[in-house]
């Protein structure tokens, strides 16, 4: 079942009832300022950072669900409702959300009346702006009251949810028609404020929840709007909100607008006052005056619509499949960038106050949004680094604000240092920017420590070639990739950590996991280095002595075992009662082309296929873990078929499709894609329950109650992962070293595509037929109309336009 459609031509998705399954969201903002939003207008802002620089306060895990946001109460006569439903609920006669590319506009109609909410963070500034539009749709002149209304949050989210002894009196405002201040702590060490505006004088406001709601009221019901209108309340302390009125008339077919805006406003020091006790309001005005009109705010959404056009037009495709140009034209790459600028911070899963940026999670993310803005790209890169031990080990989280390491988690999470180099190898292969590597980049944030970025890769290397267990695998550490396989923590008691509890640096427990990435980014590390004409031969005998143990000890028959624990035993083997077989090893060794001679490789994948494979997507391990054993961590915390005991854990999905493709098996790495890839699972939405439009973190597992159902959508390494697996593995398009090599994997019944993408400043117009009906193969290539032997294409000069025509067979 679904619940809306996708406008393709606008890059929309569009939403046809307020019940959802889940509120269904939209980031707005792409720079420093961003909202969260729902398809009923839910949601809240912040500057920067979600947990400390929250403007608008937020419920997680409220009833009812969803109760805060950017509502406007529409009053007419005695009916009183909201363009998005919420939170009053009253039946509207139609409705809809258009969530698109960094705007959403939502719009009701009842009883003839029609309410249009457009909004969206325009570039270069610090605010949400908001219009309104009412129309008088019936013959009849109508009288109507209409309400903006939002609760502010008193700036530091996690202390603004606990500390109520301090805060229920600190509350402070302002009022200066047509604008709400908010002010709390401004008076002592906050050179910040907020503000809520509109375009004309308002008719009533208040600032105090208690006036507005009742006492004992709800959003669903306030009292103000239901009773007299507003009462020009003044908070001090408690709740302070922003709410104001307008009395509208409106003759027939006549509408009127009228334009909102939620700002943040930075003074210095020296400037914060304008007199005693009053705030300077000078940026506010002048914030304010700049979207005066209607035509500073189409101006100001143009812009952001030019923005994201150029941004896309990196990578189009035309496959004619409409499911799947949607998905790698529009809603992936979108993603990628969301996940560029939350990292795992703030969503409707993550409450925006927990984890800092993740090291492995910040790099991966990374191979998702390289080819959009591979300037933004270079930078985190070297901010990742900067976190980096001198041993090569690394930082497992740091702070956006900061840019510093999180000692509270500290290091020991042995797949972290690889991360980095698959990060700058992507980076490196895209742009062929060669200075990035004699960049100085500090270790542990201590620039006397400062070595080129060349030196932190080779470092990541030798930390884990060095970090050896029995079996000649890479230690686990605290864990790898599966941050619930804690082989070295043995954690007993509730509420201590999975991660950093007991000893970190078992020197038996080892994965089977890390050695595949070793061999995969070992490879290209020296790949790297060749360029730079250094002996690398040290590094292929380590790769090579690598994959042999993996052969060896990490080969269990049928597949590639997942681990040893802290005792030697096997993890991840037949001889397991639970978890016999895990998907990430299947999938990061045949990526790295480990047993894909000896038929190992495919024997996994195949193994991978009678196991682990569900109609939603490739569960994490099977059988799941029953109950909670000591020696293996969180894993069996989880009941069966959740997270990362045996859900469809996304993020791995895309290895599996990369592996099968390196296999040369186009049928099933595209079968494998689409099986969770959004815009194919639309029809599903009852049971699937998160957005359509993009990819969730899990998918409940065969062995849940509830199989099929998503959580933790939006801020996922699926996402980066998905990118590499259709735009490189599928569709074939890889940014090598020296240039692109085309080298597609398709379904044999894939007659034809092509894709435009920009690469190294110039733009490639490729064409792929396949008249045979082949998955694999390049039989002729053309450049520009020249035959060209099938290969990398060398890099073409920056500016120009490049066609290539790839005929497969
Ligand atoms: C979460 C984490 C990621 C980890 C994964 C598996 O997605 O953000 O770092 O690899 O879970 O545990
Ligand atoms: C929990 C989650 C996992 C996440 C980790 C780190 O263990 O299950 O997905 O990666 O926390 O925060």
């Amino acid at each position: 079942m679904r619940f809306g459609y996708f406008d393709d031509a606008r890059r929309e998705y569009v939403i046809t009832t307020p019940r959802t399954p889940l509120p269904w969201i939209n980031y707005l903002g792409c720079e420093d300022f961003f909202t969260l939003l729902s398809n009923t207008a839910g949601g809240y802002c912040f500057y920067r950072d979600a947990r400390l620089r929250r403007l608008t306060r937020y419920r997680y895990n409220n009833c009812p669900l969803d109760s805060e946001g950017f509502r406007v109460y529409i009053k007419d006569g005695d009916t009183v409702w909201n363009p998005g439903w919420q939170p009053v609920q009253t039946e509207l006669d139609s409705y809809s959300c258009r969530h698109g590319l960094g705007y959403t506009v939502i719009e009701g109609e009842k009883d003839g009346v029609g309410a249009r909410q457009e909004l969206f963070v325009p570039k270069g500034e610090l605010c949400l702006l908001i219009r309104l539009t009412v129309s008088n749709n019936c013959p009849v002149k109508r009288k109507l009251q209409v309400f903006p209304y939002l609760e502010f949050c008193l700036w530091d989210a996690m202390d603004d949810s606990s500390n109520f002894q301090r805060n229920l009196s600190i509350g402070e405002v302002e009022v200066k028609d047509p604008a709400i201040y908010h002010k709390t702590e401004y008076r002592e060490r906050r050179d910040h404020y907020a503000v809520f505006w509109a375009n004309r004088p308002f008719d009533g406001f208040d600032t105090s929840r208690e006036a507005f709601i009742g006492t004992y009221g709800s959003p669903a019901r306030p009292q103000a709007v239901f009773g007299g209108g507003c009462t020009g309340s003044i908070t001090h302390g408690w709740q302070p909100i922003a709410a104001e009125q307008f009395d509208l008339t409106l003759g027939p077919g006549d509408s009127e607008s009228i334009i909102f805006g939620l700002g943040y406003i930075e003074n210095p020091g020296d400037e914060k006052w304008e007199s005693t006790g009053v705030i300077n309001k000078k940026k506010a005005l002048a914030m304010m005056a700049r979207f005066a009109a209607d035509d500073a705010f189409d101006a100001a959404l143009e812009e952001l619509r030019q923005y994201w056009e150029e941004l896309l037009s990196g990578y189009q495709l035309y496959s004619g499949a409409q499911k799947l140009d949607r998905m790698v034209n529009v809603w992936n790459q979108y993603q990628c960038m969301v996940t560029f600028n939350m990292s795992r911070s703030a969503s409707y899963f993550e409450s925006g106050m927990g984890r800092g940026m993740g090291f492995r999670d910040s790099c991966q993310d990374l191979l998702g949004f390289v080819h959009l803005i591979p300037d933004r790209a270079r930078e985190r890169i070297l901010d990742i680094a900067a976190t980096q031990f001198p041993d090569g080990s690394a930082y497992h989280q740091y702070q956006p604000l900061t840019k510093k390491g999180n000692t509270a988690m500290g290091s020991g999470f042995n797949d972290d240092p690889l991360w980095l180099i698959a990060g700058a190898d992507a980076y490196l292969r895209e742009t062929g920017d060669w200075s990035i590597l004699d960049e100085p980049v500090p270790f542990d944030n201590d620039p006397a420590l400062a070595k080129p970025l060349l030196e932190h890769l080779l470092r990541s290397f030798r930390y884990t070639s060095s970090h050896l267990g029995p079996h000649g695998l890479p230690l686990i550490g605290r864990a790898d990739w599966n941050d619930c396989l804690n082989l070295n923590c043995f954690s007993e008691h509730p509420g201590e950590s999975f991660q950093i509890t007991g000893p970190s640096e078992g020197p038996v427990a080892e994965s089977v996991f890390i050695a595949g990435m070793f061999v995969k980014y070992g490879r290209a590390l020296a790949d790297i280095c060749r360029h730079r004409g250094m002996d690398v031969s040290y590094m292929m005998d380590a790769v090579a002595a690598m994959e042999a143990s993996v052969l060896d000890a990490g080969w269990d028959g049928d597949w590639f075992r997942r681990a040893f624990d802290a005792a030697g035993h096997v993890v991840g083997g037949k001889e397991c009662r639970e978890g016999q077989i895990f998907i990430e090893p299947q999938g990061m060794c045949v990526m790295a082309g480990i047993g894909k001679e000896t038929g190992q490789a495919a024997a996994a994948l195949e193994s991978v296929k009678e196991r682990l494979d569900t109609p939603f997507g490739i569960v994490l391990l099977d059988p799941p873990y029953s109950r909670y054993y000591l020696e293996l961590g969180e894993i069996g915390s989880y009941p069966p078929g959740y997270k990362e005991n045996a859900a469809v854990f996304c993020h791995n999905n895309p290895w599996i499709v990369c592996a099968e493709a390196e296999l040369g098996h186009g049928d099933r790495a595209f079968e494998v894609y689409r099986r969770f890839a959004p815009a194919y699972i639309e029809d599903i939405s009852e049971i699937h329950r998160t957005e359509p439009y993009v990819y969730s973190q899990m998918i409940a597992g065969k062995d849940a109650p509830d199989f099929g159902e998503a959580k933790n959508s939006w801020l996922t390494g699926t996402t980066a992962w998905s990118f590499v697996a259709i735009s490189q593995a599928i569709l074939g398009i890889k940014p090598t070293l020296d240039g692109l090599l085309i080298a597609p994997c398709i379904p044999a019944s894939v007659k034809s595509y092509s894709v435009k993408r920009r690469f190294r400043g110039a733009v490639y117009v490729i064409t792929v037929e396949n008249p045979l009906g082949v998955q694999h193969g390049v039989r002729e290539l053309y450049v520009n109309g020249a035959a060209h032997e099938p290969g990398v294409i060398p890099v073409q000069k920056a500016g120009s336009t490049v066609s290539i025509r790839v005929i497969m067979g």
